[in-house]
C-alpha cells in the first residue's frame, strides 16, 4: 500500500522548485521550502505570489483560493524543518555530488517511510539514490519547465525503486493533476532523450541553413506546430542548463548528438543565458 502524502518537501527554489512548490500549494498539499539563504526563499516565494495573483486577475482563480494556497507555503533554510514531510522533492544544482550529498542529509533527517524524489533531467536516479541506505524508497519525479504549465512529470524508477514508492510518486503526481508518464532510468528518461539531441539540431540547422532564430522559430512554430519555437525554447530553459544536461547526456550515451554544439557552448561561455539574463538568442526586457 502506498503511504498518504500530505506534506511535501522543495529543496531548491529555483525555477524548477518554486514551480513545484507553486503545484503543491495549488493541489491542497502542505509545502516546505528549503532555500540556502532566506532572501532566496522570499525572492521565491514572491515569485509564486505573482504568478497565483496573476491567476486571480485572469479569474482562473479566487482570492480565497490563492490566499489559502499561499498559507500552505512555508520556507527555512534549515534541512531539519523538511523532518515530517512524507515526500521531498530535491531540486538542487544539477551536480551528482551536491546531490548525493543532500540524500544522505534527508535519509538522517526524514521519516524511514518517507518517499525522497529527485527532479534531475540528466542525472542517473540510481547513482543518487545510491548514496543512501535506502536507495528502495528512492525516485525521480522530473517535472518540465514552466512546472506550473507544462502537464508532465515523469515518474522514474530507478534500478533498486520500490513498488510502493513509485506507486506513492504516481498518486501525488494525479493529485498535482499532471499527466505521469512512469519510466526507468535511462539516460535523459523518455522527453530530454528525444528533446535535446533535436534541440542541438535546431542550433546546428541554424548555421547550415544560414537563418536567423526569428526565421527559425517561425519555421517551427508555422511547419512543426511547435508552442514555441527552438530558440525561444532554449532561452526559457537556459542556455547553461541545456548545455549542461547536454554534457551529461554525451558523457553517458557517447552519440554525437547528445554533443552541446560549440555555439551554445559559447553562448554559455559569455552569459547569453536566455530570459534569466535578459539575454539568450533574444533579448528581454
Ligand atoms: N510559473 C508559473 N506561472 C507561469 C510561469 C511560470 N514559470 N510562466 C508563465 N506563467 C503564467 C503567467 O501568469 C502567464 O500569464 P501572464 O503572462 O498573463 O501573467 C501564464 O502562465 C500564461 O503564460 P503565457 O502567455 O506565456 O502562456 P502560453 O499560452 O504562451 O504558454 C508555455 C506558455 C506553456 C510555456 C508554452 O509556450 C509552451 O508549452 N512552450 C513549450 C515549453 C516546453 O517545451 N517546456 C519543456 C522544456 S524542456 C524541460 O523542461 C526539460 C528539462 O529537463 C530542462
Amino acid at each position: 500500500m502506498a503511504s498518504a502524502v500530505q506534506r511535501i518537501g522543495v529543496v531548491g527554489l529555483g525555477a524548477m522548485g518554486a514551480g513545484i512548490a507553486q503545484v503543491g500549494i495549488e493541489a491542497g498539499f502542505e509545502v516546505v521550502g528549503r532555500e540556502v539563504t532566506a532572501d532566496l526563499a522570499d525572492a521565491a516565494s514572491g515569485r509564486i505570489g505573482h504568478f497565483l495573483a496573476r491567476k486571480v486577475e485572469k479569474g482562473q482563480q479566487t482570492q480565497d483560493e490563492s490566499k489559502a494556497a499561499l498559507g500552505r507555503l512555508s520556507t527555512t533554510t534549515d534541512l531539519a524543518d523538511l523532518a515530517t514531510c512524507d515526500l521531498v522533492i530535491e531540486a538542487i544544482v544539477e551536480e551528482l555530488g551536491p546531490k548525493r550529498a543532500l540524500f544522505v542529509e534527508l535519509e538522517r533527517i526524514c521519516d524511514a517511510e518517507a518517499v525522497l524524489a529527485t527532479n534531475t533531467s540528466a542525472l542517473s536516479v540510481t547513482e543518487i539514490a545510491a548514496a543512501t541506505t535506502r536507495p528502495d524508497r528512492v525516485v525521480g519525479l522530473h517535472f518540465f519547465n514552466p512546472a506550473p504549465l507544462m502537464p508532465l512529470v515523469e515518474v522514474v524508477r530507478a534500478e533498486l525503486t520500490s513498488d510502493e514508492a513509485v506507486a506513492t510518486a504516481l498518486g501525488v503526481v494525479e493529485r498535482f493533476g499532471k499527466v505521469a508518464v512512469p519510466c526507468h532510468d535511462t539516460p535523459g528518461f523518455v522527453v530530454n532523450r528525444v528533446l535535446i539531441p533535436l534541440l542541438n539540431d535546431c542550433v546546428r540547422v541554424l548555421d547550415e541553413s544560414r537563418v536567423e532564430p526569428q526565421a527559425l522559430d517561425l519555421a517551427m512554430t508555422s511547419g512543426a506546430a511547435w508552442p514555441m519555437g527552438p530558440c525561444a525554447l532554449l532561452d526559457l530553459v537556459g542556455i547553461d542548463v541545456h548545455v549542461h544536461a547536454s554534457e551529461a547526456l554525451y558523457g553517458r550515451l557517447r552519440e554525437p548528438r547528445m554533443a552541446p554544439p560549440p555555439r551554445l557552448v559559447a553562448m554559455r561561455d559569455a552569459g547569453l543565458l536566455g530570459r534569466k539574463a535578459g539575454r539568450g538568442f533574444y533579448s528581454y526586457g
